[in-house]
């Protein structure tokens, strides 16, 4: 039997935003966030890990390249696997002190600036709880590598609760509903054109944490209620609920960043249109699409599948593409044709989405047992 663990793990795309810590160190935010869990098959982190006493020193590959080991980051999320493994009693002491060696691929474009971080923990974690045999739920450690990491850790719609106290024990995900309870719910990611050097979310969020009022305001006076809101809406599958949600939490924390001083900007004039052309669709049809922003250009849309033909007909019309034969992945899409009351709707200039992403709300992170390890028998990348 081979030594080595793989797993894959989910993107997830958040519709109540987390932004902004309590603590830098622990990564605790200031308010709950809720999210939906992104398939597998479309999007994911691949992790392989293994120990073995040969080994000289901890070392990471990722996505073919080797990187240090000396990220805190990283650092911590093996520290608290191995304590809660030496709690547990699970492995021998001896095993604990051996090397690990580590390798990582996303299975979508990194170019396409899409939250790779929160994926990615989620599958190192997973993957070196299994090795090292821990037993309890590693939420709270994946929150340790990167926040949004900890609500990867399950699929369907996750909360993460903010919690109150000052170790952090507290600030863990939750389930809300499995990938089963809303089986009709699509994810579009489109993938905006974008080359300018972005302020990292990190960052960011410390900013706003520091110097916006509105940021404070959202904490206090908005994000509770609207938790609780949209929890209700995804619980009884009200979509126009969940989705008028969905896009004002969006705005409001790009508002944030606005607000923040110095300001800084995600979204692009492309997203922009982006928005405008989904509230037009929205007062056409009713609330059927909702869009959300993370610390990128690139929209997140989510809507049912019965919409999806129109939504991908209007998509292809406004925004057209120089290689329209790989536009749309993940779909075997059939020629949808423009419903005419959209075709008033003037196209954008050709190329301002590079590719869209056709998903939907998955599962969370799973052990690969095919033997498609990323390591080879020598412990080194294949
Ligand atoms: C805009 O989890 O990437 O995607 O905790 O500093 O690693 P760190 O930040 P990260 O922030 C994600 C921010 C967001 C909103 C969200 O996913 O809730």
């Amino acid at each position: 039997m081979s030594d080595i663990v793989t797993v894959v793990a989910p993107v997830n795309i958040a519709v109540i935003k987390y932004w902004g810590k309590r603590d830098e160190d622990l990564i605790l935010p200031l308010n709950d966030s809720v999210s939906g869990t992104l398939d597998t098959s479309i999007m994911c982190a691949k992790t392989s890990v293994c120990a073995r006493p040969e080994f000289e020193e901890d070392e990471i590959w990722l996505n073919g390249k080797k990187e240090s080991f000396s990220s805190p980051r990283v650092k911590n999320c093996l520290k608290e696997i191995k304590a809660r493994a030496a709690a547990e009693k699970c492995v021998s002491d001896e095993f604990l002190q051996w090397k690990v060696h580590v390798c990582s691929e996303n299975n979508f474009p990194t170019a396409a600036g899409l939250a790779s971080s929160a994926a990615g923990y989620a599958c190192l974690v997973t993957a070196l709880a299994k090795l090292y045999k821990v037993k309890s739920n590693v939420s709270s450690i994946a929150r340790l590598g990167s926040g949004s990491a900890c609500r990867s850790v399950y699929g369907g719609f996750v909360r993460w609760h903010a919690g109150t106290s000052a170790d952090g024990s507290d600030s863990i995900a939750t389930q809300i509903v499995e990938s089963t309870h809303w089986p009709e719910m699509r994810a579009l990611i489109l993938v905006v054109g974008d080359t300018k050097k972005k302020t990292s979310s990190t960052i960011g969020m410390k900013i706003s944490a520091q110097t916006s009022e509105l940021l404070q305001h959202r904490i206090k006076h908005c994000v509770p209620q609207r938790t609780e809101e949209i929890i209700e809406a995804i619980k009884s599958k009200d979509f126009p609920k969940f989705a008028e949600i969905t896009m004002k939490d969006s705005n409001q924390c790009h508002a944030v960043c606005l607000d923040s001083y110095p300001p800084f900007f995600y979204m692009t004039e492309v997203s922009h249109m982006i928005i405008e052309l989904i509230h037009k669709y929205n007062e056409l049809y009713g609330t059927k699409v909702a869009y959300t922003f993370d610390a990128g250009p690139n929209a997140c849309l989510y809507l049912l599948e019965s919409e999806v033909p129109k939504v991908i007909s209007l998509i292809k019309h406004a925004f057209p593409s120089s290689n329209p034969d790989s536009f749309i992945t993940g779909l075997k899409s059939d020629e949808e044709v423009l419903d005419p009351k959209l075709s008033s709707v003037q196209p954008h200039a050709k190329d301002l989405i590079k590719y869209v992403i056709h998903t939907k709300v998955g599962e969370g992170p799973t052990e690969v047992t095919d033997g498609s390890h990323l390591i080879n028998d020598k412990g080194l990348p294949k």
